[in-house]
């Protein structure tokens, strides 16, 4: 579910239309004056409560959905028709507050606060016999000081006040220092610094603004070992990821991210000359940070050490996923949890495991080798869970085979492609030295009761996309996400549309407001060649528009599919959504022919002409539909150097 998805699912667009226009149900529908152009004569503005759209048909000729309404009606561009329906429906927006002048600039000041603190952290490690002891320590972990500069790493001091008395000698406030997050409250009201004797790790978001610090211990006596910022208004650990500001090149060029657990992993990677490694703060990663990982590259390896891979990642990790799946909050490396993101994300997540006891810092600063080819053993979820599971246990125990197969197969058929849980089903066989078919009945019989709610965040299926207006929002959303990872497609598609003889994909193809302002983005991608198609694409999207919402498996084989078999699923994907507007505007020319319709809009030749048109099309999406090979094979669109061959 999406804050759009939520939105709708709490409005009804009657009670919005109703707000200003007078509706009467005639049927199914309702209809009125149309509020966008002056006419008191005929009803032509219709309220279709199925479809959750309206359209006008007179002089407007315009329709749309719930946010289009309000945009129009109030002359609002989409993030302020968010705020406003968000705020109706009572969903809280996560990224969205309200826009307010004073706000940002009491977070500008205390992103200048947080750099001036970083510069003071870093002059005291350089110029202080006291801070010779971090950068002693620095050096010893194998950093050198140009990366030490890099990463802006620091000592603060041991005193009680003395980042707040240096800062207060620029004119900061106490109360400003307090909500940075650099200095705590007394009972008796003072201020005293929050990081003493700490080696200083800044934080910043993903273009570099500072967020906050992390402060490591220098004494192996003081705990604990870490202290982070306080959540504040620039510093939330679920939403930031470390070193993302310099790794999000790299992730992008090498179209790998890899995530380990630390600060230190981060930077001795950078060092080495790895510079796609990013970490969460002592916290396992949120989806929030996979969705802002994803906007990089949606290829991820998870470093774990041994006892998170081995532990955390498998057998107690599935218990304790049961539990907290229903939470919906913070992920956790589990393997249930990374499946599911997973899928959701439609990311390809690997697991790669760290040799006991050795962090990545250590290793990739010895032998860049070596963590290179840690890198190559990373494997997919799935195989990595079948192989801790099977770690020291004898495979030829018929007990010991059960037992590994009820916890792996559950997990197996978690994973939405078919080819790939068809292969995870033969390797689990062939790890068992069993049939494949005996697996079938492995599964606990408990387990459908027990993983249902995951299941339905997991991949929303037909049930749970229940309304018509939810399952065109899905298809035009994975059209969408087809498009902006691969907006050259639009070609091949509409090359292939017009040899079927239907019309090229347009704008009034998408029902729904943002999809629309989506659609002109990745066309004006296509039309600029100022900068490549898809980082204009990157760009420009707005995120509120969520395309990087779940990409639903009922729609889309995402996973490992060839080009030419996404194109198709994209071809039939356009034509579901054709089918639905082409049904739609036959029911709307029967029904504003009907008796229901005080006043009818066409005559019956221009009905019946327009009624034509329409059987027509549909016809021929029906047949590009019904091709043989539209089943899934990947031979009815091939395109092939352009040219599109409708079955031989
Ligand atoms: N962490 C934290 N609070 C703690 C312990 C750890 O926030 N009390 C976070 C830090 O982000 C840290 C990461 O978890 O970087 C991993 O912790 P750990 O493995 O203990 O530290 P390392 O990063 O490996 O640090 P070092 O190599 O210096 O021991
Ligand atoms: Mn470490």
């Amino acid at each position: 579910m999406t804050v759009v998805d939520d939105i709708k699912s709490q409005i009804d667009l009657v009670d919005i239309v109703s707000q200003t226009v007078k509706l009467r149900k005639a049927g199914k529908n309702y209809s009125g004056f149309c509020p966008f152009h002056s006419n008191t004569r005929t009803p032509a503005f219709v309220v279709f409560p199925e479809t959750q759209t309206w359209r006008c048909f007179g002089q407007c000729n315009t329709g749309g959905d719930v946010f289009g309404y309000v945009m129009k009606r109030e002359n609002w561009d989409f993030g302020e028709t968010l705020k406003y329906l968000a705020d109706k429906a009572g969903v809280t927006l996560p990224s969205y507050q309200p826009a307010n002048e004073k706000a940002e600039e009491v977070k500008k000041t205390i992103a200048q606060l947080l750099q001036d603190a970083a510069d003071y952290y870093r002059q005291q490690m350089i110029d202080t016999k006291q801070g010779q002891e971090a950068l002693a320590y620095l050096r010893k972990r194998g950093l050198n000081d140009e990366t030490i500069k890099i990463w802006g790493l620091g000592y603060a001091p041991a005193g009680w006040n003395e980042l707040t008395n240096a800062m207060k000698r620029r004119g900061y406030t106490d109360a400003l220092l307090v909500e940075a997050g650099l200095a705590t409250e007394r009972d008796d009201g003072g201020i005293y610094d929050r990081f003493r004797h700490r080696l200083m790790f800044p934080i910043r978001d993903t273009y570099g603004k500072m967020a906050g610090f992390g402060g490591r211990v220098l004494d192996p006596n003081d705990v604990p070992k870490y202290i982070n910022s306080p959540k504040t208004e620039l510093f939330d650990k679920g939403r930031l990821l470390y070193g993302l500001d310099l790794a999000r090149q790299a992730i992008r060029a090498e179209e790998q991210a890899v995530i380990v657990e630390g600060y230190m992993d981060v930077i001795g990677l950078y060092q080495a000359g790895f510079k796609n490694a990013i970490s969460p703060m002592g916290t396992a990663l949120t989806e929030d940070q996979f969705r802002l990982l994803k906007k990089f590259s949606r290829n991820l390896v998870l470093a774990l050490d041994p006892d998170a891979a081995g532990e955390k990642a498998t057998l107690k990790g599935l218990e304790t996923a049961r539990k907290t799946m229903d939470q919906d909050t913070e992920l956790t490396y589990d393997a249930r949890g990374l499946l599911r993101m997973e899928s959701r994300l439609s990311a390809d997540i690997r697991v790669t495991t760290l040799p006991d006891g050795r962090d990545p810092d250590e290793i990739a600063l010895a032998d860049p080798e070596a963590w290179r080819e840690i890198l190559t053993q990373a494997k997919p979820v799935v195989m990595h869970v079948m192989e801790m599971a099977a770690r020291d246990q004898d495979l030829n125990d018929a007990k010991v085979k059960r037992e590994i197969a009820a916890q792996i197969v559950p997990l197996i058929e978690d994973v939405a492609d078919p080819v790939e849980r068809e292969a995870y089903r033969q390797a689990l066989a062939r790890m068992l030295k069993i049939d494949e078919r005996a697996l079938m009945g492995a599964a606990p019989p408990t387990r459908k009761a027990r993983s249902k709610p995951a299941r339905e965040m997991t991949v929303p299926s037909q049930e749970r996309i229940a309304t018509p207006a939810q399952r065109n929002r899905l298809l035009e959303r994975v059209v969408l996400q087809a498009l902006a990872r691969d907006p050259e497609a639009l070609f091949k598609l509409n090359r292939a549309l017009v040899k079927l003889g239907i019309p090229s994909l347009n704008e009034k193809d998408f029902v729904e407001s943002d999809f629309v302002i989506a659609f002109q983005i990745i066309q004006t991608a296509l039309q600029q060649d100022e900068v490549a198609t898809i980082d204009f694409v990157k760009e420009n999207l707005p995120e509120d528009l969520e395309l990087n919402a779940a990409e639903e498996p009922e729609f889309n084989d995402v996973r490992p599919i060839s080009e030419a078999k996404r194109l198709e699923e994209l071809i039939r994907n356009v034509l579901r959504i054709r089918r639905n507007l082409v049904e739609h505007r036959i029911n709307e020319i029967v029904y504003l022919q009907s008796a229901e319709m005080e006043e009818k809009l066409y005559s019956d030749e221009e009905a019946q002409f327009l009624l034509l048109e329409q059987l027509n099309q549909r016809r021929l999406i029906d047949v590009a539909l019904r091709l043989p090979d539209a089943g899934g094979n990947g031979k009815a669109f091939t395109t092939n150097k352009g040219t599109t061959r409708v079955k031989k």
